[in-house]
């Protein structure tokens, strides 16, 4: 199984390879790790996928951050460390404002963000943040209520919510805590690459208003929306994202 070393911590990713000039790297959200990005998602054609867990999650060791800049770091020294370069780095929820703050830091290898169900301040319910530390399955029962969209299985909520319920409590709790602090509302126009924004219009924990937001402040960047979709828009409507992405990518980034 592939690892970065970082520091004392191994970063575990799940990788696609390919011999083109494409590379994403596709980051999770608050208590999630590379599976919450479905399969058709992470085997592109023509293009190299790097799917890592981040530290504390998934199958990488280490330890949760309270801030986004420090998941931020991360990030970059993970795409360093692999020499990524040309770089569109997609983003869900927390993975989102992880891209968001590495855009503003515009990194040499750094070509496209996509920000998927997610927006420029994060403020989290209370209910959420504090139950996580106390009843941690009432809060993930609170979570896991608001997250999908009306059509979602109820099977892929339930195999969401087994996949949260692996995470420690204090790396989810940590993952929320780096949400709740993260506000570059007034910072949007210094993004300065191709941006993808991709929200569900049945989204309840980033609701279109904080899509729109996106596409309103970035210079350039476009959004779709996803009839019926809910903040797990990625697990719920693959096909549709897919759709989204492979367009941006086409006429955005280099070609294959
Ligand atoms: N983009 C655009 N607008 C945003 C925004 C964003 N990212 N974040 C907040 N806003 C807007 C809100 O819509 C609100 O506008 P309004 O005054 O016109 O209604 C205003 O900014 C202030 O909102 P907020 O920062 O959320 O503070 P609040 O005190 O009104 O509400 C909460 C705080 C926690 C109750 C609220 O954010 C909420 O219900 N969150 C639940 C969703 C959640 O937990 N999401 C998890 C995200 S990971």
């Amino acid at each position: 199984m592939p690892f970065v070393e970082l520091g004392e911590e191994r970063i575990y990713y799940d990788h696609s390879p390919s011999s083109g000039r494409r590379v994403l790297l596709p980051i999770h959200g608050s208590g999630g790790d590379h599976r919450c990005w479905p399969e058709v998602l992470r085997r592109l054609p023509a293009t190299a996928v790097f799917t890592p867990d981040l530290p504390g999650h998934g199958r990488s060791t280490g330890s949760g951050r309270s801030r986004v800049a420090d998941y931020a770091d991360v990030v970059a020294a993970f795409a360093e460390r692999l020499g990524l370069q040309n770089v569109v780095l997609m983003g869900h929820s927390l993975g989102g404002a992880i891209a968001q703050s590495l855009a503003l830091r515009s990194p040499a290898w750094l070509a496209a963000i996509v920000l998927v169900g997610t927006g420029a301040r994060l403020r989290v319910d209370p209910a959420i943040l504090d139950g996580l530390l106390g009843d941690y399955d009432a809060a993930l029962d609170l979570v896991c209520e608001s997250a999908f969209g009306p059509q979602a299985a109820p099977a892929l909520v339930r195999a969401h919510r087994q996949g949260l319920r692996q995470t420690p409590p204090a790396v989810t709790h940590d993952d929320f805590s780096a949400c709740n602090q993260f506000d570059i509302m007034d910072r949007l126009g210094d993004i300065r690459v191709p941006t993808l924004v991709v929200t569900g219009s049945a989204d309840n924990l980033t609701p279109p208003k904080y899509g729109a937001f996106l596409r309103d402040r970035i210079p350039g960047a476009q959004m779709a929306l996803i009839a019926g979709a809910g903040h797990m828009l990625a697990l719920e409507n693959p096909a549709a994202l897919l759709g989204h992405l492979s367009a941006f990518l086409d006429a955005r980034v280099t070609p294959p």
